[in-house]
């Protein structure tokens, strides 16, 4: 197991922050001082220090599968005490807007579909469909979200704000969903509306990391900054969006929220 100690001494269990997009990743990598690189299954864990918490950072690649693949090395190679998972999603309930930020509190994967064997998004065999995600880690996350969300030209500037239209940004809590499709056009995500109403938002790895906690029983907290709509626009500013606002929201996020622990 990759540990920040000393040989023979017991191992500190650190806490995985997981990003699904290169530019978030190198945010977060940026403030850590001494972080060490161990690849595994092709991915980098970087190991080290974020504001004095061990952590180990890494990309977990898009998708469902590619993020559960990411999970269980952290679960099984880094025992790590709890996973977070930040990066960006399209808004589905109304009012879920481009620059707002939701912190899940269940996870559900959208294109599951084992009907009439089991109920339609049920994962077989688990008797779930939704997934909780820990309440303690979740509460704080939100209420460092709010903290952020308060000032965002504090942290963007207010050329950003101006640019992407980010007035009175708004955290909600509820449901994210998760599935294999990059959401991009108004048919799609009406038809999403339709099928899971309470669904705040759609991305494309959280469902399937909060399945693998669960089955391990360590704990899981998603947020997300909203980089789109899910329709005919979502693709348009996207990657901008993500290295100018999202990457800078998630990581000064994690920072508040690292900043509390004891
Ligand atoms: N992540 C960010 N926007 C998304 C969308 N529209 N569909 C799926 N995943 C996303």
């Amino acid at each position: 197991m990759a540990s920040l100690n000393e040989p023979g001494s017991e191992p500190t269990p650190v806490i995985a922050i997981v990003a699904a997009m290169h530019e978030e990743l190198s945010a977060v990598l940026a403030q850590m001082p001494d972080e060490r690189r161990t690849r595994i299954a092709g991915r980098d864990f970087w190991v080290g220090h974020l504001q004095g918490q061990p952590v180990v950072a890494v990309l977990s690649r898009i998708g469902k599968v590619a993020a559960a693949i990411t999970a269980t090395v952290l679960l099984e190679r880094f025992g790590v005490r709890a996973i977070v998972f930040t990066g960006v999603a399209g808004g589905l309930a109304p009012g879920v807007k481009v620059g707002d930020m939701v912190v899940a509190t269940r996870l559900l994967q959208h294109d599951l579909d084992a009907s009439p064997i089991f109920p339609k998004y049920e994962v077989p065999l688990s008797g779930h469909a939704r997934f909780a995600t820990d309440t303690a880690i979740s509460d704080a996350l939100a209420a460092a979200s709010v903290e952020l969300l308060r000032d965002p030209a504090a942290l963007l500037g207010h050329q950003v704000v101006e640019d992407f239209n980010l007035r009175a940004p708004r955290l909600h809590r509820g449901l994210i969903v998760s599935g294999d499709r990059f959401v991009s056009t108004a048919a799609e995500s009406d038809a999403l509306r339709r099928a899971l109403p309470d669904a705040l938002a759609v991305e494309m790895e959280g469902a399937a990391v909060a399945q693998v906690c669960h089955d391990y029983g360590v704990p899981f907290a998603a947020v997300r900054t909203i980089s789109d709509r899910a329709d005919d626009d979502a693709h348009r500013d996207f990657t901008r969006f993500v290295s100018v606002v999202a990457s800078r929201y998630s990581v000064a996020l994690v920072e508040r929220w690292l900043a509390t622990l004891p």
